[in-house]
């Protein structure tokens, strides 16, 4: 089968080589046991493909080793008890080697795709909507009527977030960097948008918010604490700005303010139960029409050095897909 490598870590540029590998046995994969083989029609690229580029991920497997994460096509076998069978169309979370013709999931991180959304939208379905449900809902404990602030609003996680919050009743202020990103966080719904300069002014006039959703961390980290109603939540969820903040933490006690972090991808291993608990969820948000993952630039399997510059140099939008087949 065709699939990239990551061969060395030198960045997007000269990372990745396409090879032509043998297809991957069904245990091929992180957990124990045998997976659900997907023959993948579109594999989702995000910023942590970025990252492993430069050996800079928290998961660092042996080079050279297939990157992708996520992956949408049709189940080729199944394991025994899975509830899954071949032929169905599924969206996947394989943890790496989705960047290829053929990607082994576990079954618990393998949802049944309806045909509300196509394969560009299945890839893009698993990393950031259960992020966005679980940051939102088991970490933020939102309730309907709240105001959530969500971060980086026009990228992968912040689309997702601000669907999420909106389906579930929730009221969302987005902030962005640029009008062609405003138009993209207000494409996903938004209710108000504001600029990364100036947010918390913003914010504050607009009401504050009750949850912040926040991948991007860096020095918006201490306004996005004053931007927040009493015992308001402030939900850790990633670093794309790089610097990891710190916080005087005599703040907290000022308003009753939390600060809690979400790490969906350690809770969803250890708890293999709430991914189905969250697929469920999702489900009845893509039949309400509220989760329809927004697709930014795609690119061939081959091009995916272009997908990753994308992503690293801050132009991307949506979701950056590859289309495998
Ligand atoms: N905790 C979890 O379980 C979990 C799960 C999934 C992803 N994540 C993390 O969440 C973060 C966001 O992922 P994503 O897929 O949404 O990324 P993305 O689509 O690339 O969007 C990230 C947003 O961050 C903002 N940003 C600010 N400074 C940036 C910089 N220097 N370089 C690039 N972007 C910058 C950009 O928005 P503006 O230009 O508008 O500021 C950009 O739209 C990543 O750190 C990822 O690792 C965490």
């Amino acid at each position: 089968m065709r699939a990239l490598q990551i061969v060395e870590l030198t960045g997007p540029d000269s990372a990745l080589r396409l090879v032509d590998l043998p297809e991957p046995a069904a245990d091929h994969m992180l957990t124990p046991g045998a997976g659900v083989v997907v023959d993948v029609h579109a594999a989702g690229v995000s910023f942590p493909d970025v990252l492993q580029t430069r050996g800079q991920y928290q998961y660092k497997p042996e080079l050279p080793f297939v990157p992708g994460s996520e992956v949408a096509g049709i189940v080729r076998s199944a394991p025994d008890g899975s509830g899954l069978a071949a032929g169905d169309r599924v969206a996947a979370f394989c943890f790496t080697g989705g960047f290829a013709e053929v990607a082994v999931a576990p079954a618990f991180m393998t949802f049944r795709l309806g045909e509300e959304l196509d394969d560009a939208q299945g890839a893009g379905l698993v990393l950031n909507y259960h992020t966005a449900y679980f940051s939102l809902v088991t970490r933020g404990r939102l309730q309907a009527g709240e105001t959530v602030l969500v971060h980086g609003a026009a990228g992968g996680v912040g689309t997702a977030t601000i669907q999420v919050a909106k389906g579930l009743g929730a009221r969302t202020i987005a902030v962005v960097s640029s009008d062609e990103k405003e138009q993209v966080a207000r494409a996903a719904g938004a209710d108000e948008v504001v600029r990364v300069e100036g947010f918390k002014d913003a914010v504050t006039e607009l009401g504050g918010a009750d949850v912040v959703i926040d991948p991007v961390g860096g020095d918006r980290f201490t306004d996005s604490l004053r931007s927040l109603n009493r015992a308001g939540r402030l939900v850790v969820v990633g670093f794309t700005g790089g610097a990891i903040p710190e916080v005087k933490v005599n703040r907290l006690l000022l308003r009753n303010t939390e600060v809690v972090g979400a790490g969906w991808g350690e809770y969803a291993l250890s708890n293999p139960a709430i991914n189905a608990e969250i697929g469920a969820a999702l489900d009845g948000l893509i039949a309400g029409g509220h989760v329809r993952p927004i697709v930014g630039p795609r690119f061939a399997l081959e091009d995916a050095a272009e997908a990753l510059k994308a992503i690293d140099g801050r132009s991307a939008t949506g979701k950056v897909v590859l289309d495998v087949r």
